[in-house]
This record gives structure tokens, sequence and C-alpha cells, in this order.
């Protein structure tokens, strides 16, 4: 288990805290097998009724760890990587998932918004997902599910331009289920995720079966972005993202065609 990830089960409500603040809560492929860990025993435990994913500091997540990303790019096994296993994760737990959103979510931070079932952001979050700024393509069902909710018009100013959106912009699209005080965060997710553990549990896993839908597309959907995922990972323009990253400077993409 990473030690960046924290679980606590408080009577049926089991929530999971991503706990890396110095580095703005990035993820590493440590922290998404933790993340994991928690969902699967917990879908499997039947004290457990709903999940909250919630965040220490002020951000909730800087998205994928891009030193960890830039270090895992060549897998020898051919495995899947953990932050590839985390899209399957999300779709397939059967309970559902409830996320604090309490500061700038980047990344993965907003991707996997769309895969769980409600989502409050604090008033001071905003939401990015700078893929084609990386030079990277958007990760798991994003590229399904994204313009599927809001729309591709406005899905595409997330997904094509990095715009950065507030908390306002991502409740008015359908991002979000709601806007709460930063100080009221964790008080109102918790309260709705005993609320919704207070339901029949059956009657909850099966409504959230069918709004779900289309799974067998979802899952497609991960194993093909993932695949074109890896190839970017791989490729001279992240290289060159990757490195701009590091070292604080504009990625200079002009040399490639
Ligand atoms: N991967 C790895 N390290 C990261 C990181 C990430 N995604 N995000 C932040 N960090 C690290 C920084 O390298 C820095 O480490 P250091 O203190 O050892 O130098 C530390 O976290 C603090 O980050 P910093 O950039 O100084 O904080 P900030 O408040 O100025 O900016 C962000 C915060 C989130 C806006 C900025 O860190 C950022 O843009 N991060 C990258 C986001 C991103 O592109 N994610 C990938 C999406 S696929």
């Amino acid at each position: 288990m990473s030690e960046y990830i924290h679980t606590a089960d408080e009577a049926s409500v089991r929530v999971i805290t991503i706990a890396r603040p110095d580095k703005k809560n990035a993820l590493t492929q440590a922290m998404y097998a933790s993340i994991i860990d928690a969902l699967e025993q917990g879908d499997a435990d039947p004290g457990v009724r709903v999940f909250v994913i919630a965040a220490q500091g002020s951000i909730f997540t800087s998205g994928n760890d891009l030193a960890d990303f830039a270090s895992s790019s060549a897998r020898a096994d051919g495995a899947p990587s953990a932050a590839e296993r985390f899209p399957y994760a999300l779709t397939k737990t059967r309970k559902p998932i409830i996320v604090a959103v309490n500061g700038p979510a980047v990344g993965v931070g907003v991707t996997m918004l769309l895969q769980c079932d409600l989502v409050y952001a604090a008033d001071s979050a905003t939401f990015r997902a700078p893929f084609v700024d990386l030079a990277l393509v958007p990760e798991g069902a994003s590229s399904l599910l994204m313009p599927a909710a809001l729309g591709r018009a406005r899905a595409n100013t997330l997904l094509l331009l990095g715009d950065t959106w507030t908390a306002t912009d991502a409740f008015a699209a359908g991002l979000i289920s709601g806007v709460v005080p930063a100080s009221d965060l964790m008080p109102a997710v918790m309260a709705r995720a005993r609320a919704l553990a207070s339901k029949a549990p059956g009657a909850v896993r099966a409504s959230k079966a069918l709004i779900n839908a289309d799974v067998q597309a979802i899952l497609d959907r991960i194993r093909h972005a993932n695949a074109v995922f890896a190839d970017r990972i791989a490729s001279p323009e992240f290289a060159e993202a990757a490195s701009a990253f590091m070292t604080r400077r504009p990625a200079d993409f002009s040399k490639f065609s």
C-alpha cells in the first residue's frame, strides 16, 4: 500500500484520501494500485456501502505523476500498469463513489469524475485536462463519456484546448453534482454519503448499474485509449513535454510534424 493513500471506514462509508500534498497529490503507480485495492476490497465487503474519494491540502490532484510516468514508460512484462487498471476498477465498482473536489483537479482528477456517481466541489475548485498540452490523449473512457455527458463542443474546450474551468463552469456544464463553500465540503459530502448508505443497498447497486448503461462500450474505449496513451507516453513529443515540465520551461513542439 502507498503511504500517500489513506483509507478509513466511517460506519458504512469508506473514505479514500489522496495524501501527497507536497507533490500536489500527483498520482504515482503505487498510489493508483492502493486506490484500486481499497475499491476492490470495499466492493467485496458487505460492511461498506458507499465510497468517498477526497484529498488532503488545497489541491485535489495534479493528475498523473509526470516523473513516474516518464520513467515507467517502457514496461518489460507487458502487464497493464496500475494507472491503466484504474479506469477499469472504477467501471467495475458496483457501489457508489462520491468525490469531494477540494481544489484544482488536473488530468485524471477530471476524467475520473465521469466514472464516479456524485461529485461535489469546493467553490475554489478548478478543472483542467491538459492531455494534448502534454502531447498525450484523454485517458480511460473520458473521450467517450465526456462528450456524451457535456456535449462534444463543451468537452473539447477541456479535452483539446486544455481550458481551465471554475467550479461554477463545471456545475453549469453537468460535470459535477454541486458546488459548496470550501469549509463545508467534507461535512456536505459525508452527509450525502451517509444518506446514500442508509438506502436499500441492493436498490442502490442495481440503480447504479442501470444508470451506467453500456459498460461494454466503456471497457472497449478504456482498452483502446490505454493503447493510444501508451504510444503517446513513448513518443518524442511526450519526452519534450515531460522535460519541459521538469525543467519549468514551456514545451516547444515546433520541430514535430
Ligand atoms: N507530476 C509530478 N510532480 C508534480 C506534478 C505532477 N503531475 N504536479 C506537481 N508536481 C510537483 C512539482 O514538480 C513540485 O515538486 P518540487 O517541489 O519537488 O519541485 C511540487 O509538486 C509542487 O508543484 P508546483 O508546480 O511548484 O506547484 P504550483 O502550485 O506552482 O502548481 C500545478 C500546481 C498543479 C498547477 C502544477 O504543479 C502543475 O501544472 N502540475 C502538472 C499538472 C499536469 O500537467 N498533470 C498531468 C496531467 S496528465
